[in-house]
């Protein structure tokens, strides 16, 4: 017999095949898909990141993140309300400081009016009901655009972290909520948690920048406060490496026993793996900081039609809670969270 004759004698029993399961089943309506849904965004999974820069009535476009602006405060102020309006819970703020204010050991980070510490008094007095969530690192601060000080192309450690705990007390004393320490200097959770706790902010939360790898998708973030024309050299001797994850659940240990509250990976798509095993091992509150490169990388497509920005927008945000994410830091928010309003 030939091939042809075999496949046309031969009845296909899927049934028996799969054992009478039938997949497709609960796939064929749209009332069904939405039944057996598992996974959802609302706006309380959002963490908006917005740049803060100096001056009034200012909104400069960020050129690497499209529909992303640096605010001046009154304009961050507006974005404050925007976001209480759609039910975001929190701002996270990063600050574009002037070149001229950066220096070697970035002294601008411990200035109790530099722009953070303005941005979050003046957000804290017009919109208290939102949650500010503030970076700890040196990197928008130093004039070598590194999160630490530099001795002989060295970043130090433990200096960082006594100038790191500073840097955290100053932004809870203008009225942060969540302090995220993005440096990744060894026991800077625990040094802030102390100082904070001494300092009578016991109520301050600390998010910590737990599996920060050194990545190639912060480039648009660092157009974005300034730091790529300076940075020298790269990160990875603090940075995690792309390469490993064990090491993650090295770092989530470390910073619970030291007194974090919350726990982040990033970026996110890349490391939705590690995301997983966080949540898996530690059943801590875990997020993803889904980065300005994924937010570019997205835009850039949708814009050359490449693909359909808005569904692949959805479909990333809803891998983060697929993966165990309780939420997300996304460019996205206040569009998800709009869309999510009008429906
Ligand atoms: C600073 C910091 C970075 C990001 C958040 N905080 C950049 C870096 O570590 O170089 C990146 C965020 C993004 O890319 O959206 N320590």
């Amino acid at each position: 017999k030939s091939t042809a004759e075999t496949q046309h004698s031969t009845k296909i029993d899927v049934s028996a095949i799969t054992g009478g399961r039938r997949m497709r089943r609960n796939r064929r309506s749209d009332w069904s898909r939405r039944l057996i849904r598992e996974n959802a965004i609302t706006a309380n999974d959002l963490i908006w990141p917005i740049f803060v820069l100096d001056g009034e009535n200012k909104i400069q476009p960020v050129s690497s993140m499209p529909g992303v602006d640096r605010l001046s405060i009154d304009n961050a102020v507006r974005a404050a309300e925007k976001a209480a309006k759609l039910g975001i819970p929190v701002l996270a703020l990063f600050p574009y400081t002037d070149p001229a204010l950066r220096d070697d050991t970035g002294t601008e980070a411990l200035n109790e009016n530099n722009l953070t510490c303005r941005a979050l008094r003046a957000i804290k007095k017009e919109v208290p009901e939102i949650g500010l969530m503030t970076d700890v690192a040196l990197d928008p601060y130093t004039s070598h655009g590194h999160d630490g000080l530099m001795r002989d192309g060295v970043i130090l450690n433990d200096e960082t972290v006594e100038q790191l705990t500073r840097q955290a007390l100053v932004q809870a004393e203008a009225g942060s909520d969540i302090i995220g320490p993005s440096d990744m200097m060894d026991g800077r959770i625990g040094a802030i948690r102390q100082a904070l706790d001494c300092g009578d902010y016991l109520d301050v939360q600390i998010m910590a920048y737990t599996a920060k790898y050194a990545s190639a998708f912060y480039g648009p973030f660092r157009d974005a406060v300034g730091a790529n024309a300076t940075l020298k050299g790269d990160k990875q001797t603090y940075q995690m490496d792309p390469c490993n994850s064990d090491e993650a659940l090295i770092e989530a240990e470390l910073d619970i026993s030291e007194g974090a509250d919350m726990l982040m990976v990033k970026p996110g798509m890349p490391y939705l793996d590690v995301l997983r095993r966080l949540k898996d091992s530690f059943a801590m509150p875990t997020f993803a900081y889904q980065v300005s490169g994924e937010y570019a990388m997205l835009c850039a497509a949708g814009q050359n039609g490449w693909l359909d920005q808005d569904r692949a927008m959805w479909e990333s945000l809803i891998a983060f809670k697929r993966a165990g994410a309780d939420g997300i830091l996304t460019y996205f928010a206040p569009k998800i969270a709009e869309a999510l309003a009008n429906k």
